[in-house]
């Protein structure tokens, strides 16, 4: 993952690498996660301090039962975006796939990790059915948009969409999913989904870093700024009002207080700085760009 990891290696040596790690360390999640087992009625489906509210008075004034209310509602949130955004993932890399020469190693391992994420859709459906909520479904118009995306994902647009969908999840994972207070089942998805993930992660930078070098410059600045339209995006879906509604909270009055939280800021920020210092050092964080990540709360003010 870090620059020496890749530096001497071709992308398809690279690739090679990855799909010998699949081979290794991949999970099916319809055997690899007890679903039998039942739900600890006393425990979180989010890290309290993940939870969107957490650190505020409203939270405070919450009952534990609440709380855990709110954590099961935001945990089912965050896994409906993650189905979707592995389906707009997928249908972009079939798309580009069409182009690619199909012996080559970088085409295997995008196949690879195509299959990975089919699989974490049925894993995140499934939790959401063991968890006993309903899916949060984006609204028609909102569907129609979701599925345009993906005939804007091509080039150095999909690794970057690939990372921001990827790292900020990844990155508030890795540092809470070994928190006591969470329900068994959030710990074993966690883990199963960093582990794969990792690979992601590692294949889109070491393609970015291959490939911005080169990119022509009109196109770098597109790219550069663009990006920003992850912190708006992510705001929107961390603050959804369904979550809100469902937990019995007046969802506007606990947006804005989400919105407002200076603990919330601090775990965006931490979730966010892996992927903002790549950007630094690749080259693809642009005044725009920085400027719409701080407004929504993702880099310090
Ligand atoms: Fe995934
Ligand atoms: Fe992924």
């Amino acid at each position: 993952m870090t620059a020496s990891a890749t530096t001497g290696t071709t992308h398809a040596e690279f690739s090679e690498r990855l799909l010998k790690g699949s081979v290794k360390k991949s999970y099916a999640p319809i055997v690899d996660i007890d679903w039998d087992a039942p739900l600890d009625p006393d425990k979180f489906f989010l890290p309290p301090k993940a939870v969107s509210l957490y650190g505020t008075e409203l939270w405070d004034k919450m009952s534990r039962e609440q709380q855990i209310e709110l954590s099961r509602q935001e945990f089912v949130n965050t896994l409906s975006a993650g189905i979707w955004f592995e389906n707009i993932l997928n249908q972009a890399l079939l798309r580009k796939m069409m182009h690619q020469d199909p012996t080559a190693r970088a085409t295997h391992y995008e196949l690879t990790e195509l299959g990975d994420e089919t699989r974490h859709m049925i894993m995140f459906g499934k939790a959401i059915e063991y968890v006993g909520a309903k899916p949060v479904r984006p609204r028609l118009y909102q569907r129609l948009i979701i599925n345009l995306l993906p005939l804007g994902f091509w080039g150095s647009v999909i690794w970057v969409a690939a990372l921001i969908g990827e790292e900020i999840f990844d990155s508030i994972q890795r540092q809470m999913m070994d928190d006591p207070e969470l329900q068994p089942m959030v710990q074993r998805l966690m883990r199963i989904h960093v582990t794969e993930e990792a690979r992601h992660i590692q294949f889109a930078r070491d393609g970015l870093r291959k490939r911005v070098p080169h990119m022509r410059r009109l196109n770098r600045i597109w790219v550069s700024n663009l990006n920003g339209a992850g912190g708006l995006f992510f705001r929107y879906l961390f603050t959804n009002k369904v979550p809100y509604a469902r937990a019995g909270l007046n969802p506007r009055e606990a947006r804005r207080i989400a919105r407002n939280s200076p603990h919330r800021r601090e775990v965006q920020v931490a979730g966010f700085a892996p992927l903002a210092a790549f950007l630094e050092e690749v080259g693809l964080m642009g005044p725009i760009a920085r400027r719409l990540w701080r407004r929504t709360g993702f880099l310090p003010q």
